[in-house]
């Protein structure tokens, strides 16, 4: 998976003599892999450089992936690093015959990978007005948008307080979002602030927990609230960005606008974001 490249001033691809020569389009960047970790047999990190001239905001995605013959193989992927870091961190599943993460899966430290040149997104702190508590909502490999989002500085300027939620079928799924949660304490930009303000909400929902039950209808029921020890859904002070499957964004706006938060969007800041979490 190290790819010679032939010329990168042309959008066009094209296959060259030998299969391993290949011509990168002028959209993507080569990056390398510095590491990889395999959370359970479905879900994996990795860890790209990332270019001096690659800039993003803490939440947004980037179209990254692998050449298949003479073209790009590119799937939306959430950077789960923060703008400041050094390296670019991803968070994937693997879907076995997937076309891109059957691949993307056993990729190993050395090993190129195709990265885009623009990161964009609504999951950003820039798209929310003003507010006391944000909520992080999240189901599955929508958490890694959040892990971003969690080690930004600019959070705990904007927001009193984070609540992170992360639901997923298994007890093993959960193991990424609370590493993620455990390492504020150790990150060199937010170890001072985070670790106080960040309440960490995980539930499952095919797997005995200590929280069962999908994040809707913990909500609905007013066991969440209970949980974590604050009033319900506030427009006024309370903000949220929503990562999941389609069904899972759906229903979780239903109650966010049923408590009168309203969505916003980059040209026009709201109450609540929404993305989709990507699966490739
Ligand atoms: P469930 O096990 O009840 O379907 P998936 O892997 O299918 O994307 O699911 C990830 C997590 O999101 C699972 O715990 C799943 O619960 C939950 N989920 C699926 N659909 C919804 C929904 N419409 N609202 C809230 N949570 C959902």
């Amino acid at each position: 998976m190290n790819y010679e490249v032939k010329k990168l001033q042309t959008s066009e691809v094209e296959a060259v003599d030998a299969p391993e020569i290949v011509t990168i389009p002028k959209s993507v960047s080569l990056q390398t892999v510095l590491d990889i970790h395999h959370w359970t047999d479905e879900l994996f990190s990795f860890r790209l450089t990332r270019p001096p001239e690659f800039r993003f905001r803490s939440g947004e995605f980037v179209m990254l992936g692998l050449m298949d013959g003479a073209k790009p193989l590119l799937r939306a992927y959430s950077i789960a690093s923060p703008s400041w870091d050094d390296g670019l961190d991803f968070y994937s599943i693997k879907v076995q015959n997937g076309p891109l993460t059957s691949r993307l899966q056993h990729i190993k430290a050395g090993d190129q990978i195709l990265l885009g040149k623009k990161p964009t997104g609504t999951l950003v702190l820039d798209a929310l007005k003003p507010g006391k508590r944000l909520y992080l909502l999240s189901t599955g490999t929508g958490a890694a948008p959040f892990a971003s989002i969690l080690r930004e500085p600019e959070t705990y300027e904007k927001f009193d307080e984070v609540v992170f939620t992360h639901t997923c079928r298994n007890v093993a799924d959960l193991d990424y979002s609370a590493k993620v949660v455990a390492d504020l304490k150790d990150d060199p930009l937010v170890s001072d602030v985070a670790p106080g303000r960040v309440t960490f909400y995980p539930s499952t929902t095919r797997e005995e927990f200590r929280t069962s039950g999908r994040i809707t209808d913990l909500i609905s029921s007013g066991k969440f609230f209970a949980d974590i020890g604050f009033e319900a859904f506030n427009p006024e002070t309370d903000r949220a960005m929503i990562c999941g499957s389609t069904p899972m964004i759906a229903d979780t706006k239903t109650l966010l606008e049923a408590a009168g938060l309203e969505e916003g969007s980059n040209a026009k800041p709201g109450e609540y974001v929404v993305e989709k979490a990507f699966v490739a």
